[in-house]
């Protein structure tokens, strides 16, 4: 019998789950609207305190704090805790300096994803790379339209934006009434009632005091004044004309954003937002993987086995412990401590193992895990796993097994030369290469026409350059020398290599999978190149 089929609470425990990441651009109020969102899970009592603002990280006391307190987990990738009946996992994806591909691996951990918009800024750089990996795969968006209460653009051409620039329906859900200091309260569209709300003394440390009433009452007019009125009337009936229906199967789908508005921090909209989220918001569905023979299957949460991937690695996250940790998302079945699972590496069965050490990590103390479900995310200790590796707790031979869909890769935006600095110390330095490469810490190029030569690196953040060069000396006793290259795209190549022809200032080069890549100066540079190669085309995401 399947491990599935022994856990009878498993179809309630999947249905109650819900796992997303926040994607913003950074000072959209991503830890704000986080921090909101366990202040009316009931998890603080008061908010305005977990983030260092000097760091702008959390402070691990007071997540240790709240986590003693209350019971919330906290892994260095997912915050788990419960809303209103609801198990959330908030994945973690890193934004600010620290972006990089671990950022949008964590996104295909993700069942949905709230995307926090500045109301004066709109769709921001970071945004737009995010939301592109959300659409990629699929995943529903609901859209979180931020510090209302300041003054910003109008709501109308913020929607417009969303629609031109990311290339999706947007239909407002609520709607403003006034904005900056005149910001009163939003109108719920599905009931037509104004959400009034009061400022308090406490300001957002504490929950909004929120005054419901029908738009067509008395005291709505007194709330919002003739001006105030008018102007909402007028909008509300262009929004009935020309805006879009919203349907939960389109948003599943992707093809339409719910849209609120509000304020995170005086907390205005916060609890209709969130309470609509876990209405809207999907909880862990069927996945595709592929058997070892290549062909498609469906993984259904509740009848599969127990299953699983890894989307991120951490190694030597705790300098007494020197040790790894791989983030597991589970996509089917329950799991439970000592559970024996095969693990599959690209294709390959690898090994039978025994979780009996899954952690949660709580900030640098950990605690071991007993049970998860789907959609929950589990950190394993020292287990030897590489990014989007599958475990899988089936019966039967290995040779029946699946794997998990491989993990994207994205586009690099920042490119170097790396070498030993002591050529006697080339072994570590290719050992730890080849070791940090399969953690997916950077990728590794090569040069096209010399693939035994000093590789490339390439990586969507700066920083991931830093980091491996600080653990190949940590880790692997090697000083290198890094010299930043002059591109800043790049591109798989589709077609003939042999007839490719590289412009000027671009460079031919091989993937760890040998697959042929060019890097490019600038965006220009890769359509001037695009059109000298009509035979050939460039495809950005795999
Ligand atoms: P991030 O994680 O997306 O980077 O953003 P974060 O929540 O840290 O918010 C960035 C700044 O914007 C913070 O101000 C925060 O207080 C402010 N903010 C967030 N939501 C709202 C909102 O709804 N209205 C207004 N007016 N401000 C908001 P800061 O100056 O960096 O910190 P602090 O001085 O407020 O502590």
């Amino acid at each position: 019998m399947s491990a599935a089929l022994t856990a009878p609470e498993l179809p309630a425990e999947t249905a109650r789950r819900r796992t997303f990441a926040i994607i913003a651009h950074p000072d959209a109020g991503k830890t704000t609207l986080t921090e909101k969102l366990l202040l009316y899970a009931g998890m603080i009592r008061t908010a305005g305190m977990v983030k260092n603002r000097k760091t702008g990280r959390m402070a691990t006391s007071d997540w240790m704090a709240m986590e003693q307190e209350r019971g919330i987990s906290i892994t260095a990738s997912a915050m788990q805790f419960e809303y209103k009946g609801c198990i959330i996992n908030v994945l973690d994806t890193p934004g600010h300096q620290d972006f990089s591909e671990d950022t949008y691996r964590t996104l295909t951990a993700a069942d949905s994803a709230i995307m926090v918009l500045d109301a004066s800024k709109g769709v921001e750089t970071q945004t737009r790379k995010l939301f592109a990996a959300c659409k990629l795969r699929g995943v529903p968006v609901l859209t979180f339209i931020n510090k209302c209460d300041l003054p910003g653009r109008d709501p109308l051409e913020l929607m417009t934006e969303v629609e031109e620039v990311l290339g999706i329906q947007a239909s407002a859900m609520n709607w403003p009434v006034g904005s900056g200091k005149e910001f009163r309260g939003v109108v719920d569209r599905r009931t037509g009632d104004l959400l009034a709300f009061r400022r308090t003394a406490a300001g957002g440390a504490q929950r909004a005091e929120l005054e419901r009433v029908p738009l067509s009452a008395a005291r709505a007019g007194e709330i919002l004044g003739p001006e105030l009125a008018a102007k909402l009337r007028t909008d509300l009936e262009m929004l009935q004309i020309a805006g879009n229906e919203f349907t939960r199967e389109d948003f599943l789908a992707g093809r339409i954003t719910p849209v609120f508005f509000g304020s995170a921090l005086t907390n205005f909209g916060i609890e209709p937002f969130y309470d609509a989220f876990v209405e809207l918001a999907p909880s862990p569905s069927a996945r595709q993987a592929t058997r070892l023979d290549g062909t498609a299957v469906t993984i259904d949460p509740l009848t599969a086995p127990f299953s699983a991937y890894a989307f991120k690695i951490q190694a030597n996250m705790d300098p007494r412990h020197r040790d790894s940790l791989a983030f597991v998302r589970i996509v089917s079945g329950r799991f439970e401590r000592d559970l024996v699972v095969k693990h599959y590496h690209r294709g390959e069965f690898v090994r039978e193992l025994r979780l009996s050490r899954p952690q949660t990590m709580v900030a640098r103390d950990r605690t071991t895990l007993d049970v998860a479900y789907p959609g929950d995310v589990v950190g394993l200790v020292n287990a030897g796993f590489a990014i989007g590796d599958t475990i899988l707790a089936q019966a039967g031979p290995a040779k029946d097994g699946f794997e998990h869909a491989p993990l994207p890769q994205f586009p690099p935006e920042v490119f170097a030369r790396i070498q030993p600095a002591d050529l006697t110390k080339r072994k570590s330095f290719d050992k730890g290469m080849l070791q940090l490469a399969s953690e997916g810490a950077v990728q590794v190029l090569r040069s096209w026409d010399n693939p035994t030569g000093d590789p490339f690196i390439a990586a969507v953040g700066r920083l991931q350059f830093e980091v491996l060069v600080y653990r190949l000396r940590d880790e692997y006793g090697v000083e290198t020398e890094l010299s930043e290259l002059p591109f800043q795209c790049s591109a798989w190549l589709v077609g003939d290599v042999e007839t490719f022809k590289p412009t000027h200032g671009s460079m031919l080069a091989r993937d760890h999978r040998g697959k042929p890549v060019v890097l490019f100066p600038g965006e220009w540079d890769k359509r001037y190149c695009a059109g000298q190669n009509p035979q050939h085309s460039f495809r950005d995401i795999l």
